[in-house]
């Protein structure tokens, strides 16, 4: 019996990263998992090799995220967890030459994306009695970061409109977690510091040492080495499953201990 054993489980974002990495571990907790991406293509090889559903789905578009929450639904027979991990950043203007149509963007990506799909699973957590809900947030939300750092980050540092969303994700789940207390809803945020994506390791020829922003990182968290996809499944996986039945409202920094040393 695995640790999710029985749930329905609902994940935006799920055909790469961190979310390609949390399909696979919630189905191999024993979930039955349906999850979302923009891309048919990546999302048909993760349902493929791992027996999850994908639906194709933009965060962005209200009735797009309404339409793959009840297909969803219908497909896993009701939803026990959802799991808002579709984010990024859209561009990476520095401030303050920040675009409008980059700040919107992110913002859209990010907050809005969060907000229509924990919106249109609210419902099915009801009609089930309860349930868990997952945001991904992000270090972002409270690490400024000075001339001094940005040079040591390789000029990537997240644009203000992603850490200005991920801030309120934050916000959003305090509310969420007041308004789910009476119907066993849970809410809960998970901070990921930098984790190393297949994504992110392509950009420096798969060698992790050379990732440009290491040198920042390796100075700020107190366990050094980088973060991993599974790290931040592993933390989800605790979320979901009746192991945190007494857990809501919380933000789990899973980071290196980065914020625990700033
Ligand atoms: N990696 C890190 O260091 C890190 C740190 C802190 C927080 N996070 C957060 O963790 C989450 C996952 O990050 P990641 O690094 O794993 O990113 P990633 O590899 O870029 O994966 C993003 C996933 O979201 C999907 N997606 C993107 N835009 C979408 C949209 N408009 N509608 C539906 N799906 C969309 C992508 O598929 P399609 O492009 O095909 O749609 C993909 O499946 C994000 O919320 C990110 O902000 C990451």
């Amino acid at each position: 019996m695995g640790r999710l054993a029985g749930k329905r489980i609902l994940i935006t974002g799920g055909s790469t990263g961190i979310g390609e990495a949390l399909v696979a571990r919630c189905v191999g907790e024993g979930a039955r998992v349906a999850f979302c991406a923009r891309s048919a293509e990546q999302g048909a090889a993760v349902a493929a090799a791992t027996g999850a559903d994908y639906f194709a789905c933009d965060v962005t578009d209200a009735e797009s995220v309404r339409g793959f929450v009840e297909a969803a639904a219908e497909r896993l027979g009701g939803l026990d967890v959802v799991v808002a991990n579709a984010g990024g950043s859209v561009g990476f203007a520095q401030w303050p030459d920040t675009p409008v149509a980059e700040w919107r963007a992110t913002i859209d990506l990010n907050l809005n994306g969060t907000m229509f799909t924990c919106q249109s699973a609210w419902p099915h957590l009801r009609a089930a009695g309860g349930g868990s809900i997952v945001v991904i947030s992000s270090l972002s939300a409270v690490m400024a970061v000075g001339r001094d750092q940005l040079g040591k980050m390789g000029g990537m540092q997240p644009p203000p409109e992603y850490q200005a969303s991920k801030a309120a994700i934050d916000g959003l789940m305090i509310h969420l977690a007041g308004r789910g207390g009476e119907h066993g809803i849970r809410v809960n945020s998970i901070r990921p510091g930098r984790i190393l994506t297949d994504k992110l390791l392509g950009l420096f020829g798969g060698d992790a040492e050379a990732a440009i922003f290491w040198p920042h990182y390796r100075e700020l968290q107190l366990l050094k080495r980088h973060g991993h996809v599974d790290d931040v499944a592993h933390a989800v996986v605790f979320l979901a499953s009746d192991e945190s039945a007494f857990v809501t409202g919380q933000i789990l920094n899973v980071d290196g201990g980065a914020v625990a040393h700033l």
